[in-house]
């Protein structure tokens, strides 16, 4: 154990719309972000050193400052004013990797949170959000979780009443899709389909599981290159193993089924293993800060 121990929480798009391009190049886009319990463990240790830098179970996560975590250190101590210190962060990583779960935002906001407590700086959650918007859009959602609409590039949030509790099996197909390719495809002037957010909204309100499930829409999964087909079969056998609703999250490559039973869940996940190295059992989260 180190000096700080904390979870990183990963995340779920019930829906996904792009709405336009900006100026900045970024997409404006809209969506409702879920947290569920599949997390990474960060242990941080403090040392007499000057660097900051990450340790992981996956050989191929940076070390430097190409790793979220490490800008996350470097900028709270910008930011508190506290005294910078080297140290050694330890992720223990369970989210899959460019899946589209926000495993390296989560692991950023959660670094935030943890040294934010240990160091008593009291910066409230909006100043921790504002803060982890400069490492990435998914990071603001990622510093308190639980079920939001997340607008602008993710981070004009409004909390929602936590949707109703159930379990998630995440499958992630063994190729990653990079963010920046998904975004480079997509014309939202051109797409036939849009989710219908406002209706989720009210299923979520309502604490209806079936109607969140009816509206769980991805439109990234309509400009998916050729190669990425498997996507569309792992959602078809999601739904086939009698999952309520199924949708790719984020821009992939995962994708996730809701249950709201439990032995059909773990029936489905026991079957999706045998075809699937990284398949996950989760189950929704409340809000964690
Ligand atoms: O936020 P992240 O760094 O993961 O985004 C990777 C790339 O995806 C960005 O550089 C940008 O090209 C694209 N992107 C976008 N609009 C967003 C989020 C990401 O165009 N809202």
């Amino acid at each position: 154990m180190g000096d700080i121990s904390v979870k990183a929480y990963a995340k779920i798009n019930l829906c996904l719309d792009v709405v336009r391009k900006m100026d900045s190049g970024y997409h404006e886009i809209a969506t409702v972000m879920q947290s569920v319990d599949l997390c990474d463990d960060i242990d941080i240790t403090f040392n007499d050193q000057a660097s900051i830098t990450a340790e992981s179970n996956l050989y191929f996560l940076p070390k430097g400052d190409k790793n979220i975590a490490v800008r996350a250190v470097r900028l709270f101590f910008e930011a508190s004013g506290t005294p910078p210190r080297g140290c050694v962060i330890k992720i223990k990583k369970r989210i899959p990797v460019c899946a589209g779960m926000a495993g390296g935002s989560t692991d950023g906001a959660a670094v935030l949170r943890a040294l934010n407590d240990y160091f008593s700086i009291g910066f409230k959650q909006k100043e921790l959000e504002s803060l982890a918007e400069k490492l990435g859009s998914d990071l603001p959602f990622c510093v308190g979780g639980g079920t939001v609409l997340c607008k602008g590039r993710g981070e004009i949030m409004t909390e929602l009443k936590a949707m109703p509790r159930c379990r998630v099996l995440i499958c992630k197909p063994p190729f990653p899709i990079s963010t920046a390719e998904l975004f480079s495809v997509i014309d939202s002037s051109a797409l036939k389909h849009r989710p219908d957010i406002d209706g989720m909204l009210i299923s979520i309100e309502q604490g209806c599981l079936a109607g969140v499930a009816r509206r769980m829409y991805n439109v990234f999964e309509d400009v998916l290159p050729q190669r990425y087909s498997e996507i569309r079969s792992i959602k078809s056998k999601l739904l086939d193993t009698g999952a309520l609703g199924a949708s790719m999250t984020g821009t992939g490559s995962a994708v996730f089924g809701l249950y709201d039973d439990e032995e059909t869940a773990e029936k489905a996940f026991a079957l999706m293993k045998k075809q699937y190295d990284e398949c996950f059992l989760a189950e929704t989260m409340e809000k964690y800060v």
